[in-house]
C-alpha cells in the first residue's frame, strides 16, 4: 500500500510575486479578488474546480483537488510585483482592457493598493518596450540583491509565511545556453561582470531561487531553464516550472494533434496564424522576441506526432506559425488553423479551426494553479523541475536527455497521478482488468 508524502500544512499567508503587471498578471489578480468576493467563478482552474478520481471506478470517490492536498486558500494570497511602468494594478488592468470596467470597479480598492516595485530591465532584451520604473545598479548582482530586498520587505510588511514567483513579463529576445549558464559559479561571475548573456528574467529567477522561492516562467524565454539555475534550485530545494503558458492556439493544437495521432491519420501540413492586439502582440512583433515564441510553439507537433516512429504519416509535415500584431483586437486573439490531413489509401482531408479566444482569460487560471501547486511542491519537499506541471506549458521544462511530454491528456494523467502519489493513493493505470475478473 503506498504511503502519503509528508506535506507541511498551507498555514498562513502566501505571497504571490508577479514579474510584470501586464494583461496576464492583472487578470489573475483582479480575478482572484472578484472570486474571493463571490462576484465570479474560477472557471478554468484545476486547483479551484478540478476533481481527482481515487480508487476503483466502483468506489465513486472523486474529491476536489483542494480537498485531497493542502492548497493555500484564495483568501490567504497576497500579491506583489514589479513593472517598468509605475501604474498601480487597477490602472494597469484598465490599460490591459481584459476585464470589463464594471467588474474592475468592484475590486478597485484592492487593486489600487498594489503598486509595482521598480523593475530590473534592459531594453536589449525587449526591444519594443521602455518605461520609467527601472532599478539602477552597478551590475546585475547588485540588481539581484535589490530584488531580494523587495521580496524580504514585502514578506515582512505583510506577515507572509511563504512566497512563490511567476515571470509574467514580456517575452525576451531569443537566446540559447552559453558558458555563463553552465554552473552556479559561472552564473554568479557573469552577474557581477554584467554579462549580456544574463537577461533581466534570469536576474529575477536567480533572486527567487537563491531565496528558496518557487519560480515559474509564464513566457518562452530561457529564464530559469539553464543548468546553473536548475543546480541552484536543487541546492536551495526550490521547485521550478515553465515555460510559456499553454493557452489559445497551442492549447487547441495539443488537444487535436493527439487525437489525429491516436487514429494514425497523417498530417501533411499545419498552418497556424493569429491576430493579436495587446502589448504582448506588440512585443512579439519584434522578430527577435517572435523567434523565442515561434520556437516554443513549433516544437509541440514534433513531439506529439513522433515523425521518427511514423515517417509515412508525419515525416513531411509542413508546420508554419504566424503572429500578426493587429491593435483593434486588443487581448481578444483570433487564431486560424488549417490542417491538411491524410486518411485511408492516402485520401486528403482538411480541418479548419477558428478560435476566437481571450488570451489572458485563458492564462489567468493557469498562473493561479501554477502558483498554488508550486507552493504545494515546496511544502512536500519536491524541488527542481516539476514535470507534473507540464500540463500548463507549451515548452515544458524537462531533465537533460529526456524529451518533454506535450500531449495534454498524458500531462493531465501525470498531474493527477502526482496528486494521488502525494496522498498515498493507488496510481491509476487505466488497465481495468479487475472489473472483469
Ligand atoms: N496571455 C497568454 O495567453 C499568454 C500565453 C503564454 C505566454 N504568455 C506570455 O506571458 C507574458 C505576459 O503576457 P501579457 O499578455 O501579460 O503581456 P503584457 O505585455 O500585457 O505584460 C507584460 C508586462 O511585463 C512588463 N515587463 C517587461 N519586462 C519586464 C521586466 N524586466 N521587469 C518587470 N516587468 C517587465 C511590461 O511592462 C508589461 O507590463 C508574455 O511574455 C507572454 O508572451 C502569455
Amino acid at each position: 500500500m503506498p504511503v502519503p508524502v509528508d506535506i507541511a500544512p498551507a498555514r498562513g499567508k502566501l505571497g504571490v510575486l508577479l514579474v510584470g503587471l501586464g494583461a496576464v498578471s492583472t487578470t489573475t489578480i483582479a480575478g482572484v479578488f472578484a472570486i474571493r468576493k463571490g462576484f465570479a467563478k474560477p472557471i478554468g482552474s484545476l486547483t479551484q474546480m478540478g476533481t481527482v478520481r481515487l480508487g476503483k471506478r466502483t468506489e465513486s470517490r472523486s474529491p476536489r483537488i483542494n480537498e485531497i492536498v493542502p492548497l493555500s486558500p484564495l483568501d490567504d494570497l497576497v500579491f506583489g510585483g514589479w513593472d517598468i511602468f509605475d501604474d498601480d494594478c487597477y490602472a494597469a488592468a484598465r490599460t490591459a482592457g481584459v476585464i470589463e470596467p464594471a467588474l474592475l470597479e468592484r475590486v478597485r480598492p484592492e487593486l489600487e493598493k498594489i503598486r509595482p516595485w521598480p523593475a530590473v530591465f534592459d531594453q536589449r532584451y525587449v526591444k519594443r518596450l521602455d518605461g520609467p520604473n527601472v532599478k539602477k545598479g552597478a551590475n546585475k548582482k547588485v540588481l539581484a540583491e535589490a530584488v531580494v530586498e523587495d521580496i524580504r520587505a514585502f514578506k515582512k510588511a505583510n506577515g507572509l509565511d511563504r512566497l512563490v514567483m511567476v515571470w509574467c513579463g514580456s517575452t525576451e529576445v531569443f537566446m540559447t545556453e552559453s558558458p555563463a549558464h553552465q554552473s552556479i559559479d559561472a552564473f554568479e561571475r557573469a552577474l557581477e561582470a554584467n554579462d549580456p548573456q544574463i537577461p533581466s528574467s534570469m536576474v529575477y529567477a536567480y533572486a527567487a531561487i537563491r531565496e528558496g522561492i518557487p519560480y515559474a516562467n509564464a513566457a518562452p524565454n530561457l529564464s530559469a531553464d539553464v543548468p546553473a539555475l536548475v543546480e541552484l534550485a536543487s541546492r536551495t530545494k526550490t521547485p521550478l516550472a515553465g515555460k510559456d503558458l499553454k493557452t489559445g492556439q497551442t492549447l487547441i493544437k495539443t488537444i487535436v494533434a493527439p487525437g489525429l495521432k491516436a487514429r494514425l491519420l497523417g498530417v501533411d501540413g499545419w498552418y497556424s496564424t493569429n491576430i493579436l492586439g495587446n502589448r504582448d502582440g506588440e512585443v512579439l512583433d519584434d522578430p527577435e522576441s517572435f523567434k523565442t515564441k515561434e520556437e516554443s510553439k513549433k516544437s509541440v507537433l514534433d513531439y506529439i506526432l513522433q515523425p521518427q516512429l511514423y515517417p509515412e504519416l508525419y515525416e513531411h509535415l509542413c508546420h508554419v506559425v504566424r503572429i500578426n500584431y493587429y491593435p483593434p483586437r486588443g487581448d481578444n486573439k483570433e487564431g486560424w488553423d488549417n490542417i491538411d490531413l491524410v486518411g485511408w489509401l492516402g485520401y486528403p482531408m482538411q480541418l479548419k479551426i477558428n478560435f476566437l479566444c481571450r488570451d489572458s482569460i485563458l492564462a489567468a487560471p493557469i498562473v493561479l494553479d501554477v502558483a498554488l501547486f508550486l507552493d504545494l511542491a515546496k511544502r512536500a519537499n519536491m524541488f527542481g523541475i516539476q514535470e507534473w506541471l507540464s500540463f500548463y506549458f507549451k515548452s515544458p521544462m524537462h531533465a537533460a536527455g529526456l524529451y518533454p511530454e506535450h500531449d495534454l491528456f498524458i500531462q493531465l494523467m501525470k498531474l493527477k497521478n502526482t496528486l494521488r502519489y502525494l496522498k498515498g493513493e493507488e496510481l491509476i493505470t487505466h488497465l481495468g482488468r479487475e472489473y472483469y475478473d
